[in-house]
């Protein structure tokens, strides 16, 4: 006579049950990415920079000429979108940041070839001083003070001249106030009412966005001075939600949260609190933290981006702007 089993001493659900097999995981996988969810983030140089930088390893600055081939390629990876930022030498820098206005310039020079070569590619074009002035703000400085209002015209007038070079969407990433009241009035009033407006509502003051700066040419600019003043302070996860509000009220589309990963929680919350879409940026931080790591033999990067990726989608990201979007395109295709 066998002893009968003694039921109650094994576990009855058994969530690892629907774990044992690759197709089973696929079939009860709740979120996916899919390469129609990645914006990629580019820079274009000025031919007088180079084009790699130490602390972005594998990041390529590309020229304007460059573009035709580059979108086009992407563009048939299933890339859709950019978003797109410019670095130009210290020496076509100033405190007015004159050059935002002239569209003749490399901002508009590149937005003009990217859709005469692709029209198909959604262009979301920054709207921010930094760049373009000689101390690395992103906005007009008196008296060591932000002119946040001075700051409110030039953006409104940048953002009307890259409609007009092609941009879809504009992305005020200033943190001014009131910045997407007077953008989406003056691209109304000069007739671009379906250019969308995406707000970077919640933008915190983050050391991961310094790899960025070597980018766009603003550390040596910035010194030993920080955003604290107008970027989100880290501590604070409501205050975002008061800030979302306010750019919804003055007609932004599109709401944005940046950094990326350690802002996940902000994420969610945002998107709970509104059915406008939400976008999360993997900033450039983010990107080098991953390469150098891996560069390392820490990690692997190819699997811990892919990762990180669906954890933006899990949080509840609508898209995700990412400076590894081709990498991630081509994982996806060779995983097909
Ligand atoms: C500012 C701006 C920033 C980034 C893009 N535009 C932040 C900053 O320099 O304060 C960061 C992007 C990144 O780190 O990838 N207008």
């Amino acid at each position: 006579m066998t002893t009968p089993l003694n039921i109650a001493a094994f576990p009855q659900a058994r969530l690892s049950r629907l774990r044992q097999q690759d197709w089973l995981r696929d079939l009860i996988q709740e979120h996916h990415v899919q390469v129609h969810d990645l914006i990629w983030s580019i820079i274009v140089r000025d031919t007088s920079l180079p084009a790699t930088i130490n602390t972005m390893p594998g990041l390529i600055r590309y020229t304007v000429e460059e573009l035709p081939k580059v979108i086009t390629d992407a563009h048939n990876l299933g890339i859709k979108a950019i978003a797109l930022f410019t670095a130009i030498p210290f020496a076509q820098k100033c405190n007015q940041a004159k050059l935002i206005l002239d569209d003749q310039s490399l901002l508009y020079q590149a937005i003009r070839t990217i859709k005469a070569a692709c029209p198909d590619m959604g262009v979301i074009s920054d709207v921010a001083l930094d760049p373009f002035t000689a101390h690395g703000q992103d906005c007009l400085i008196s008296d060591g003070r932000v002119q946040n209002d001075a700051t409110l015209a030039v953006l409104a007038q940048a953002a009307v001249l890259q409609a007009k070079s092609g941009a879809d969407i504009i992305a005020p990433s200033d943190m001014m106030d009131g910045r997407v009241k007077v953008i989406r009035s003056a691209l109304d009033e000069h007739g671009y009412i379906n250019t969308a407006i995406a707000a970077y509502s919640a933008k915190y003051a983050s050391s991961f966005y310094s790899p960025y700066r070597d980018a766009v040419n603003t550390n040596a600019c910035l010194g030993r001075a920080d955003k604290k003043t107008y970027q989100m302070n880290p501590g604070n996860g409501r205050e975002a939600e008061h800030e979302v509000m306010a750019d919804l009220a003055e007609g932004s589309d599109i709401i944005i949260i940046k950094p990326g990963l350690s802002y996940l929680d902000i994420v969610k919350r945002i998107s709970q609190l509104t059915p406008a879409p939400v976008i999360s940026f993997q900033v450039s931080g983010e990107y080098s933290m991953l390469k150098f790591a891996a560069a390392n033999g820490a990690l692997n990067y190819e699997q811990a981006l892919m990762e990180q990726l669906i954890s933006f989608k899990r949080a509840g990201a609508r898209a995700v702007i990412t400076y590894a979007a081709l990498d991630a395109a081509q994982i996806m295709r060779s995983q097909q």
